[in-house]
C-alpha cells in the first residue's frame, strides 16, 4: 500500500491509498456493500455480512441505505465498526450515507471501482441519495476514513463508465493541476488503453487536486465550486437530451462552452481555448449537440445557484486559473449558440 495522501476534510480525517486489489478489503469489515456488478471484485471471507444492491442511479434512493441501516442492526455493529462500500459513485455515496446515519456517524471505508468514483466521488466527504428525479437532494457531509484504490480494477469497466471518469480527469487537470494536463495530452494512448501506471498517475494527482479543495471548503462555500466546471452546462444538456448524453460527455461540452463563455468575457485567451477544445476533441468527445439551445437555457435556469435573475457559471479564464461568474440568461444562449 502506497498513502497518497492524509487529508482533514471539516476536522475529520480522511486518508486516499493505494493497494494491491488483493488487500482492498480492511480486515476488521463488519457489513460489505456493493452493486451486482462490483461485488464479484473484491475477495472476501465467507459469512460476512453483506447488502448488494441494485446497480445504477435509479437504486439510488432511500430503500437502498434502509436495508444497510436495518442490517447494520440486525448484525449489532457499534460506532467503531467498518461499514466497507465497494463501487462507482453510487455505492460509495450511499454507503457514506448510510455511514453517517448509523448510531450518528461509524466508521466508512470505501472502495471506489468506477474511474469517475477514483477520482472524483469516494473523496470529499459528499453523501446522499436522489429523491425521486431530484438528484443528491437528501445526504450529509460525512468523508470516509479511508479510499482504497486499486487502478487495476478499472480493466473491466464499461467504455462508457470509463469515458464518464475521464470527464472528470480533464475538468480537474484545467483546475489544478498543469503537469496533470500535460500527462493527459502526452500519454493519450496510454490513457485511453488503461494503462495502471499511468492510471495511478492521474488518479494520485486528482485526488490531490480535489483533497486540496476540500480541504479548504468542505460545505462548497467557496472555491470547492469550481469542481463544477462544465457541470451547469453538462447537466442542462443531459436533460434535455432525456439522457442521451452521458455524464462525462456532458461535463466536457460544459466545458467546451464554458470556454466560449470565457472568451467572449475577455477572461481567456482565444488559443487556449481553442488548445482545451482540441484537446476534448482528440479524446473523441463532442463539442456540438444537436439539442435546442432555449431548451437547454430553459433548463439550466432550473439550476438553484441563482442570484438576481442571473446563472452562476464556473468559468476557465486560464490554466488553473477559475472565476466563478453570474451571467445574463442573454448572453448564455448566444454561447449556446456558438
Ligand atoms: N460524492 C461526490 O462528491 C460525488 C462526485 C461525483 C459524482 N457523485 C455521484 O456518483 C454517481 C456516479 O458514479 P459512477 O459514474 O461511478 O456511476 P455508478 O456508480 O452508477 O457506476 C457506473 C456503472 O459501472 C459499474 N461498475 C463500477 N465499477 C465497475 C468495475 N470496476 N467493473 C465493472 N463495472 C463497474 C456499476 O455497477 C454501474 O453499473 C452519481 O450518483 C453522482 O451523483 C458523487
Amino acid at each position: 500500500m502506497e498513502i497518497i495522501k492524509s487529508f482533514t476534510f471539516g476536522g475529520f480525517p480522511s486518508r486516499a491509498v493505494l493497494y494491491d486489489k488483493q488487500d482492498l478489503l480492511p480486515e476488521d469489515t463488519a457489513l460489505f456493500v456493493a452493486d451486482s456488478h462490483t461485488k464479484s471484485l473484491i475477495s472476501r471471507p465467507e459469512g460476512l455480512a453483506e447488502v448488494i444492491l441494485t446497480p445504477g442511479e435509479e437504486g439510488k434512493q432511500w430503500d437502498a441505505v434502509d436495508k444497510i441501516l436495518k442490517l447494520a442492526m440486525k448484525e449489532g455493529l457499534a460506532r467503531d465498526s467498518v461499514i466497507c462500500g465497494a463501487g462507482g459513485g453510487v455505492v460509495t455515496d450511499m454507503t457514506a450515507f448510510a455511514g453517517s446515519l448509523y448510531m450518528r456517524g461509524c466508521r466508512v471505508i470505501l472502495i471506489p471501482t468506477s474511474l469517475l468514483a477514483m477520482v472524483d466521488a469516494a473523496l470529499g466527504g459528499k453523501t446522499g441519495i436522489d429523491a425521486g428525479v431530484y438528484k443528491n437532494m437528501i445526504g450529509s457531509f460525512y468523508p470516509a476514513e479511508e479510499v482504497r484504490i486499486c487502478p487495476e480494477i478499472l480493466g473491466d469497466l464499461p467504455e462508457k463508465e470509463y469515458r464518464n471518469g475521464l470527464g472528470e480527469v480533464l475538468k480537474t487537470a484545467i483546475i489544478g493541476d498543469a503537469a496533470l494536463l500535460n500527462l493527459i495530452k502526452e500519454r493519450r494512448e496510454s490513457v485511453l488503453a488503461r494503462d495502471p501506471e499511468v492510471l495511478a498517475q492521474i488518479i494520485r494527482r486528482c485526488i490531490l487536486v480535489k483533497g486540496a479543495l476540500v480541504e479548504e471548503d468542505l460545505r462548497e462555500k467557496g472555491r470547492r465550486a469550481f469542481l463544477n466546471l462544465g457541470h451547469t452546462f453538462g447537466h442542462a444538456l443531459e436533460a434535455v437530451s432525456e439522457f442521451r448524453w452521458s455524464h462525462g460527455a456532458g461535463v466536457v461540452w460544459g466545458m467546451g462552452k464554458a470556454l466560449e463563455a470565457s472568451v467572449r468575457l475577455g477572461l481567456a485567451k482565444p488559443a487556449w481555448a481553442d488548445e482545451m477544445k482540441q484537446l476534448f476533441l482528440d479524446y473523441g468527445y463532442e463539442l456540438e449537440a444537436p439539442e435546442d439551445p432555449v431548451g437547454i437555457l430553459e433548463a439550466m435556469k432550473m439550476d438553484k445557484k441563482k442570484q438576481r435573475g442571473k446563472l452562476r457559471y464556473i468559468l476557465p479564464a486560464g490554466p488553473q486559473d477559475i472565476r466563478i461568474e453570474f451571467l445574463d440568461p442573454d448572453f448564455v444562449l448566444e454561447v449556446l449558440k456558438a
